[in-house]
């Protein structure tokens, strides 16, 4: 049970002043009944606003193709974000919509989006090994001795205390490749190829886990169920 004012501010509806407003305009019921108190409790499940039932109370997962061009960073300062691609009232919700680790200004791809964070603490600790798949083109053609390195478990990039986990490198032209990762270090793809000789021209996400983009364009999302991960 929430109090009416905080639960339509935490669902990004309005302030809770202004809900203080909508309920005394009777644009707010429970259980059918107009309400008439912000301060009273009600479960999500019983809330309606404007007769419609509210929005993703219990959370949002959401699967993103990523644009070129956009940060993951809240900040402002850094740049566009992919939060402006979602609706206004999801980016006004507490706790945040907030990415599933990040992926850099010039990496398109597959990246989740939630307002759960238990969910992202587990889907980024490299104690869970989430796999994630990137293809990359790069500069120049590629070792095939880079294969076991990035194999090894014992690849360290500068300014890293641990080695990087044992990743998966397959070629799939002398200058394309996939890598699979199971942690999320800073620039970690574009630092491995980097410590094997090579700059990475295009980066994409293909695969989160058993998650792929499939058909969706570059800027559009899909809701996924909050238990894809149980
Ligand atoms: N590795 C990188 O270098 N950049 C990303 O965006 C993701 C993984």
């Amino acid at each position: 049970m929430r109090r009416l004012d905080q639960l339509l501010a935490n669902l990004g509806y309005c302030s809770r002043r202004e809900a203080r407003d909508w309920i005394a305009d009777g644009r707010v019921t429970v259980r059918g009944e107009a309400a008439d108190d912000c301060a009273q409790k009600a479960a999500p499940a019983e809330v309606r606003v404007d007769g419609e039932p509210l929005d993703h109370p219990d959370g949002l997962l959401l699967l993103l193709h990523k644009p070129i061009g956009l940060v993951c960073s809240h900040d402002l300062r850094e740049g566009p974000n992919v939060y402006a691609l979602l609706p206004a009232r999801w980016r006004q919700r507490n706790p945040l919509v907030t990415s599933v680790g990040r992926l850099d200004k010039d990496t398109s791809g597959l990246l989740l989006l939630t307002d759960q964070s238990p969910l992202v603490h587990r889907l980024t600790s490299p104690k869970h090994k989430v796999p994630k798949l990137y293809r990359a083109t790069v500069d120049r053609d590629l070792a095939p001795d880079l294969v076991p390195l990035f194999a090894s478990g014992t690849l360290r990039l500068d300014g890293e205390d641990a080695p990087c986990a044992p990743a998966g490198l397959r070629l799939v032209t002398p200058r394309e490749a996939e890598v699979t990762l199971t942690e999320g270090k800073y620039h970690q793809v574009r630092r491995m190829f980097a410590a094997g000789g090579a700059t990475v021209l295009t980066l994409h996400r293909e695969r989160f886990g058993p998650l792929a983009l499939d058909d969706l364009a570059p800027g559009q999302w899909r809701e996924l169920p909050l238990d894809t991960f149980e």
